[in-house]
C-alpha cells in the first residue's frame, strides 16, 4: 500500500465505507448489484488495510465490523437463535497456509486438526428451524442477527424436507437450526431470463441474484414457480461433535448437503482439492464462487471462536473471476422469435475461460445506458452462469473521445416496420406481425432439440429453405422433398434423405413437444408438458377456457391468457389444422395425466458416487420433479440406487439388499419414461 497520511487515510476510509454500503444495499435489497463480488472484495481489502494501519480510524459501523445485509421492507423480522456468520476470504494457497498456521496457533500444542473441504455455493444464506422434526420457520441472513421471515417461500423449495426423515437409531432433536444456501440451478436461471426477456422485464445478472429475487417475493406462489434448490452446509443449534457428522446427520434427515464434501488431514490436501474443484466447477449445474475449508472438530471450533463476523475456524477460498478486456467494435441488433430487438456487442475476439468470444449480449437499451457502453469502448467481459458472455463494465479511463453513443433504432432492422417500447417494459419490439425474423426464428425454434428435435435441420438449412421460398412456416417443412434439399449448399443425397426421414419421424412426437414447438408466448418446455399432461389432446386444450387454465398449478393468468389468445386466432387455428392433415401426432404420449405412472413416482431413491455428466443435486431434483423421494441412506425400503464413479458403501449395501442399481444412462432412460411397460 502507498504510504498515506492519517488525514488521507481517514478520507479514503470514509469513501470506501460509503461505496461498500451503497453496494451492499444494491446487492441485498435490490438484488441488482452494479459491481462484481471480486470488486467488492477488493474495496473491502483496501478498507481493512487502512484500518489495520490506523486502528483508531475503525468505527463501530464500518462494513469491516458487521455482516453486510439488510432486511427488505415487507417481510417480518426473525431473530436468529445464534448469529449467521460470514466467512473470511483467501485468494491463494499461501493464504490458506496462513489460515492453517493461525488455526494451529490457536489450539493446544498437540491438537490434531482435521479439515472438511466443500464447495462454496453462490446463492443466499438461509436458516431453517425444525421443532420436533417439523419445518416451522425459515429466514434469510439479514444483518447476521436479524433476518427476513421467508418461511412460506422456503416451504416451496422441493429438496427441503418439511418433516425430517426418521431412521432407526437417528434421534430427532426438539430444536434443529439448519444452515445452508438457497440457489438457482444454471438451467433454471437461463430459462427464467429467457422468459423475462419475452415479457419485457429486466434479466437477472446471475443465478445468485435470480435466487435472491425469487426467494424474497412477498407472494410465495411466485417463488414456487422458480426452480430453487437448497444445499445444507451447517447446523446452528443441534450440531454433533464434528462438522462432518453433522452433515451426515442432515443427509439422513433428508437434506442435500454440498457435493464433494471431503475430510482431509492437512492444508496441502485441502489446497489440492481446491485446485481440483477449480477445474470441475464449470461443469456443475450451479454456480460456486469458491471452496470453504472448515475445522472439523466442534471443540476446536469453540476454542478458536470468531472475530467480529467471521469464524476463525473456517476460510473461504475465492476463485478469481474470469474476465477479459477487449474492444467493442459495434452494436448490432438481433430480432428474436417474439419480435424483441436485442442489442449484441461485436467484440474483437478474445479468449475467456477456454473459448474465444466475439459477441456478448447487451440485453436491452437500459443495460447499455446504465453501464454507459459506447461503440469503440474498451470493455471488460465475463461469463454469466459460465455460459453467456456479458459486458461487465467499460474501462472508462481508456476512452479516447472517439467512442460513439448508441441509440436503439426506431425501425426494425429486418423489415423496416416501426418498433415500440411499452410502458414499464425493458424490451423494444417490432410491430410487424409478419416480420421475416419471426418466421426465421420461429422455424429455428420449431426444429430445436427441446421442440420437434429434427436432426440436421440447423439455421443454415432453414435459412436457405426460407430464402428459396420452399418453407414459409414450419408446416411447409413436411412437404420438402429430398430433391428440394439437394439444391441447397453443401447438401448431398445422403444428408438430404436423412433429413427427410428425420422430418417425417418428428410427426410422431408427443403433444408436449409440438406444443412447445408452436412458440406460444410464455409457453416454455415445462409449461407445454404441464398443459399436454393435463389435456392429453390438442383439441381438448384448444377448447380450454382462460379460467380453467389459470386453475392449473404452475399456470398463472399471464400464461392462461396467452394460450387462449393463441388458439383463438383463426390463422393459428388454420395452421394447426394443416399440421393435423399432414399427419402430426396431436396426443400426449408416454405418460398418463400425471406423474403417477412415472417409474420413479413415489419411489425411494438414493444417489451415490460421481455421475458422468449430471451433478448429483441436479439428478436428485430431476427425480423429485417426477415424484421420487430422495433419501441418503440405503435400506430395504430403497427402490433404486443411482450410482456413479466411486460410489462407496451405499453401493455395496444396495447390492447386498438386492436393490436395483442404475447408472446415469439407465436413470435418464427411465426418467424420460422410455422403458415404461
Ligand atoms: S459456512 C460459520 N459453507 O458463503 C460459517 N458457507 O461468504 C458460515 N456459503 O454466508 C458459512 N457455501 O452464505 C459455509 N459450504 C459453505 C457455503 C457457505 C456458500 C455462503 C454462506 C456464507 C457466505 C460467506
Amino acid at each position: 500500500m502507498t504510504i498515506m497520511t492519517k488525514q488521507e487515510a481517514l478520507l479514503k476510509a470514509q469513501a470506501l465505507r460509503k461505496e461498500l454500503e451503497r453496494n451492499s444495499y444494491l446487492y441485498y435489497v435490490e438484488d441488482m448489484p452494479t459491481i462484481t463480488d471480486a470488486e467488492y472484495d477488493s474495496l473491502m481489502r483496501q478498507l481493512r488495510a487502512i484500518e489495520a494501519e490506523y486502528p483508531e480510524l475503525v468505527t463501530p459501523d464500518s462494513p469491516t465490523q458487521h455482516v453486510g445485509g439488510y432486511a427488505k421492507p415487507g417481510f417480518t423480522e426473525v431473530h436468529h437463535i445464534t448469529p449467521l456468520l460470514s466467512l473470511a476470504n483467501a485468494f491463494s494457497p499461501e493464504e490458506m497456509k496462513e489460515f492453517d498456521r493461525r488455526v494451529h496457533e490457536g489450539l493446544p500444542k498437540d491438537a490434531k486438526v482435521e479439515y472438511v473441504v466443500e464447495p462454496k455455493i453462490d446463492g443466499l444464506a438461509c436458516s431453517i428451524i425444525y421443532e420436533n422434526g417439523r419445518f416451522v420457520r425459515a429466514a434469510t441472513r439479514g444483518d447476521g442477527m436479524v433476518g427476513e421471515n421467508v418461511t412460506e417461500n422456503v416451504r416451496t423449495i422441493k429438496n427441503i424436507p418439511k418433516v425430517l426423515s426418521s431412521l432407526p437409531g437417528v434421534p430427532i432433536p426438539e430444536l434443529l437450526d439448519v444452515r445452508g444456501e438457497v440457489y438457482m440451478p444454471r438451467h433454471a436461471f437461463l430459462k427464467l431470463n429467457e422468459e423475462r426477456v419475452e415479457r419485457g422485464e429486466t434479466e437477472f445478472a446471475n443465478p445468485r441474484n435470480a435466487a435472491a429475487g425469487s426467494l424474497r417475493q412477498l407472494d410465495p406462489r411466485v417463488t414456487a414457480r422458480r426452480s430453487l434448490a437448497f444445499f445444507a452446509y451447517g447446523i446452528g443449534t443441534g450440531a454433533l461433535d464434528t462438522h462432518n457428522d453433522s452433515m451426515d446427520r442432515l443427509e439422513a434427515y433428508g437434506f442435500t448437503t454440498t457435493e464433494g464434501r471431503t475430510k482431509v488431514a492437512t492444508i496441502e490436501e485441502a489446497n489440492a482439492l481446491i485446485a481440483r474443484h477449480g477445474e470441475r466447477r464449470k461443469s456443475l449445474g450451479y454456480d460456486t464462487d469458491g471452496v470453504v475449508v472448515k475445522v472439523n472438530a466442534v471443540w476446536q471450533q469453540n476454542i478458536l471462536g470468531a472475530t467480529g463476523k467471521d469464524p476463525r475456524w473456517a476460510m473461504a477460498y475465492k476463485f478469481p473471476p474470469e474476465q477479459a478486456e477487449t474492444t467493442l467494435r459495434d452494436i448490432v441488433i438481433q430480432v428474436g422469435r417474439t419480435g424483441v430487438l436485442t442489442p449484441t456487442a461485436v467484440l474483437d475476439p478474445v479468449k475467456l475461460s477456454g473459448s474465444t468470444i466475439s459477441r456478448a449480449t447487451l440485453h436491452n437499451e437500459d443495460f447499455i445506458a446504465e453501464k454507459d457502453i459506447r461503440i469503440g469502448d474498451r470493455v471488460i467481459i465475463n461469463k454469466a452462469a459460465e455460459i453467456i458472455p456479458e459486458v461487465l463494465r467499460v474501462a472508462v479511463e481508456k476512452r479516447t473521445g472517439e467512442e460513439k453513443v448508441f441509440h436503439m433504432p426506431a425501425e426494425c432492422p429486418e423489415c423496416g416496420w416501426p418498433v415500440v417500447r411499452k410502458n414499464g417494459e425493458a424490451a423494444v419490439r417490432c410491430t410487424n406481425p409478419h416480420c421475416p425474423a419471426l418466421g426465421r426464428e420461429g422455424l429455428i425454434h420449431f426444429t430445436s432439440r427441446d421442440a420437434m428435435n429434427i436432426d440436421g435441420c440447423g439455421p443454415a438449412v432453414l435459412l436457405q429453405l426460407q430464402e428459396r421460398n420452399l418453407v414459409k412456416d414450419p408446416s411447409d417443412l413436411y412437404l420438402v422433398t429430398a430433391d428440394d434439399l439437394m439444391e441447397l449448399d453443401r447438401m448431398g443425397a445422403k444428408s438430404a434423405n436423412n433429413l427427410v426421414r428425420a422430418i417425417a419421424a418428428s410427426k410422431e412426437n408427443s403433444l408436449d413437444k409440438l406444443l412447445f414447438a408452436l412458440g406460444i408466448r410464455h409457453v416454455g418446455a415445462k409449461v407445454a408438458r404441464t398443459l399436454a399432461m393435463k389435456y392429453q389432446t390438442m383439441d381438448a386444450l384448444m377448447e380450454a377456457t382462460q379460467e380453467e387454465l389459470a386453475q392449473i398449478p404452475d399456470i398463472g393468468p399471464v400464461i392462461a391468457e396467452s394460450v387462449v389468445t393463441y388458439f383463438g386466432d383463426p390463422g393459428n387455428q388454420d395452421y394447426i389444422e394443416r399440421l393435423k392433415e399432414l399427419g402430426l401426432n396431436m396426443k400426449m404420449l408416454g405418460t398418463a395425466a400425471s406423474n403417477e405412472n412415472h417409474p420413479f413416482y413415489g419411489k425411494t431413491m438414493v444417489f451415490t458416487g460421481t455421475l458422468p455428466t449430471l451433478d448429483r443435486a441436479t439428478a436428485q431434483t430431476m427425480a423429485q420433479e417426477v415424484g421420487a423421494k430422495v433419501t441418503s441412506s440405503v435400506s430395504k425400503k430403497t427402490d433404486y440406487v443411482v450410482a456413479g464413479a466411486d460410489p462407496g458403501s451405499k453401493y455395496t449395501k444396495a447390492q447386498s439388499l438386492g436393490v436395483t442399481i442404475l447408472d446415469e444412462a439407465a436413470f435418464r432412460r427411465l426418467l424420460e419414461n422410455k422403458d415404461m411397460q
